[in-house]
Parts: structure tokens; C-alpha cells; sequence
């Protein structure tokens, strides 16, 4: 199965992306096989992304407007030589949910380490059956991970992914807290959101697909009016925009590190101090949704399974291995 949507185009915008200067329409149609009609078409679907190109009619064509799309040519110079996620990664202007083709095309063969994007996801999703609602300036990603852990270790995969995020968000100058167990706030909003589908396989995780979804360069009136007491965007909580295929490859590069230590055994637990230290959630009160139950107390810990310690009212102290942190009185998230 060939998943490649549109190879042409990635091999124009590296083209594009590493020439110093114009490259003329008959050195295009040499490299890439196609006729002068041919490219023309190529560099019209291109400005209808984001880009703009300067012609003239004996030097050729200039790319004057690279956008900062999580495009396969854009990432791949900042992911490293050896990085075993990113390779291959697909790009589309609109899908429903990268999560949903991510999903599809490993049921198809879809190799390891693969990366689905999208500039606007129509169908985004979120934990809980939510929508993740995904405009135009987001990152939104799925990675595809084979046999990843043993089943037993699944919950580390978003634990960790959180971190790569934080790390990577940490790198770009965001000062961002990770929410147990898998969002990243700034400013006390959720910028960031993880939901990753597995298919097990016995005793172990067949594949994971782990989507990713920030809230990057676009304003938070961008979002519906009824979550923005409770989410917003790194371009309004920080003021600036990020540099969106460095900081994906970037996540990947760290995703990358921390999962190869899952097949070392080393899962949460090796960097749980970290994960903990970045970790806005303990020592507060919280309500804690699992399914339709909840739970109400005080985070007292997070243990190496990643499961949150919950101090109840009696004393007792109740070890939650899933769910969603609702804080109580004034930073009611509901
Ligand atoms: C959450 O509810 O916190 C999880 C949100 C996950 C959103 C991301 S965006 C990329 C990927 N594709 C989806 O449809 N969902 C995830």
C-alpha cells in the first residue's frame, strides 16, 4: 500500500526549501520528471497552502513564502539522522482526524514510527467522545508506534508523551505545567491535549497511535466560547507564535528517546521525578472524573505506574489509574 498522498509536491518544496536562489521551470521538470504544464500546476496547488513565488520569465521561480505547514520536507531538516519517528510523515491540507487515518492506514500496513498530519482537522478528537476542535495554525499530529510496551505499560505512552511535549515546549521559551495525567497547560489553560488509541495483541501493544493536538499559533477566540475559561492558545498566552515543524520535530526527537527506553524497561518511572517536577496537579484539591464517578480529595502523589494518589476525606488515600482531574472551587475546569 502506498500512502503517499502527494509525493511531487514534497520533493518541490525540498527543492524550494534548500535552493539558495531561482530555480528555472526546465531544471524542475529535469529532477522531477514532469513537464514545464506540469509543474506550473504543482507551484499553483502550493500557493493555494500558504505559499507565494516569484517568477520571472528567464530565471525561473522563487519561493518568497515557505508557511510554517507540519510538511514532510519543512520537519525533516530538524529531525536527526537517527530519529526512528517522523519517517515517513503525510501531510494534508484538511482531514477529519489524523488520529482516524493514522488508525486506518496501520490497519493497512502503515510502517512504524510514520506521522500523520493535517493543517485543519474537521472531525478532531478528543478524550471522552469530546470534538478537539483544530483551525487553521494548530499542530495537529498522530504518530504511529509498533509494539511500543507491554499492555501493562500502555499508560505510559501518553505520560511520556506529555513530557516530550513539555520538553519541546520548554525549548521554544513556553513556560507550560503538565495536568495528570496528559495535558500541558500555559498560564492555567490547556494549550494541549493527548488521546492515544491502542490495539492490543495478548499481553502486549499491538500498535498505538498517539495523537497530539496543540492550540499554537492562533488566537483563543478561535476556540468555542464555552471553553476558553479553560483552554487557550500558546499565541494569546505567550504572545508569540511557534516555529511549527522545528517544535514537531522537536516532540518527536523526544517521544523518540523516551520510548526507546520502554523497550528497556525504563517506562515512567525513570523520569517520573521530572514528570512530577513540571506536574501542576499535586497538593491541590480535585474532583476527579472516571467515567461517571467522581472522586473528591486532596493529589497528594503520582506513583511509578503514573497512577494519581487522591487523599480522601477519611484518610484514606485511593490510587487512580485513569480519569479526568474537574479542580474544585475557584479553578472549576468543568
Ligand atoms: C484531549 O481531549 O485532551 C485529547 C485531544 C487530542 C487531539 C489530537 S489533535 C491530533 C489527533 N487527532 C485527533 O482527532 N485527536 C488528536
Amino acid at each position: 500500500m502506498n500512502f503517499d498522498e502527494n509525493p511531487v509536491r514534497d520533493r518541490l518544496i525540498a527543492l524550494f526549501a534548500e535552493a539558495a536562489g531561482p530555480v528555472s521551470g526546465e531544471e524542475l521538470s529535469h529532477v522531477l520528471g514532469l513537464s514545464r504544464t506540469a509543474i506550473w500546476k504543482q507551484i499553483k496547488a502550493l500557493e493555494q497552502v500558504g505559499f507565494a513565488f516569484a517568477a520571472s520569465p528567464r530565471v525561473g521561480y522563487r519561493a518568497v513564502t515557505i508557511p510554517d505547514e507540519l510538511m514532510a520536507p519543512l520537519v525533516e531538516p530538524h529531525l536527526p539522522l537517527t530519529a526512528s519517528l517522523g519517517r515517513p510523515l503525510f501531510w494534508a491540507a484538511e482531514r477529519a482526524s489524523t488520529n482516524v487515518t493514522a488508525l486506518e492506514w496501520a490497519a493497512q500496513g502503515l510502517p512504524h514510527g510514520s506521522v500523520v498530519t493535517a493543517a485543519v482537522q474537521t472531525g478532531g478528537k478528543g478524550r471522552r467522545e469530546r470534538a478537539w476542535v483544530s483551525p487553521q495554525g494548530g499542530m495537529w499530529f498522530s504518530v504511529l508506534v509498533r509494539q511500543p510496551c507491554a499492555l501493562h505499560q500502555a499508560p505510559d505512552l501518553t505520560l511520556l508523551a506529555s513530557l516530550a511535549v513539555w520538553r519541546a515546549l520548554a525549548e521554544s521559551g513556553v513556560s507550560a505545567e503538565i495536568k495528570w495525567p496528559n495535558d500541558i497547560l500555559v498560564a492555567g489553560k490547556k494549550v494541549c491535549g493527548i488521546l492515544a488509541q491502542m490495539r492490543a495483541d495478548g499481553e502486549w501493544v499491538d500498535h498505538a497511535v498517539i495523537g497530539i493536538g496543540i492550540n499554537a499559533n492562533f488566537p483563543a477566540e478561535q476556540l468555542p466560547e464555552e471553553i476558553r475559561h479553560r483552554a487557550t492558545t500558546i499565541l494569546s498566552a505567550c504572545g508569540f507564535a511557534l516555529e511549527r515543524p522545528r517544535v514537531l520535530a522537536a516532540i518527536l526527537t523526544e517521544l523518540d528517546r523516551l520510548y526507546r527506553g520502554l523497550a528497556t524497561g525504563e517506562g515512567f518511572a525513570s523520569v517520573r521525578r521530572e514528570w512530577l517536577a513540571h506536574c501542576q496537579t499535586i497538593g491541590r484539591d480535585v474532583e476527579v472524573a472516571i467515567g461517571n464517578e467522581i472522586v473528591r480529595g486532596k493529589a497528594v502523589d503520582v506513583d511509578d505506574q503514573g497512577s494519581l494518589l487522591v487523599e480522601l476525606a477519611d484518610g484514606n488515600v485511593r490510587q487512580l489509574h485513569s480519569g479526568e482531574v474537574l479542580f474544585s472551587g475557584s479553578e472549576n475546569l468543568r
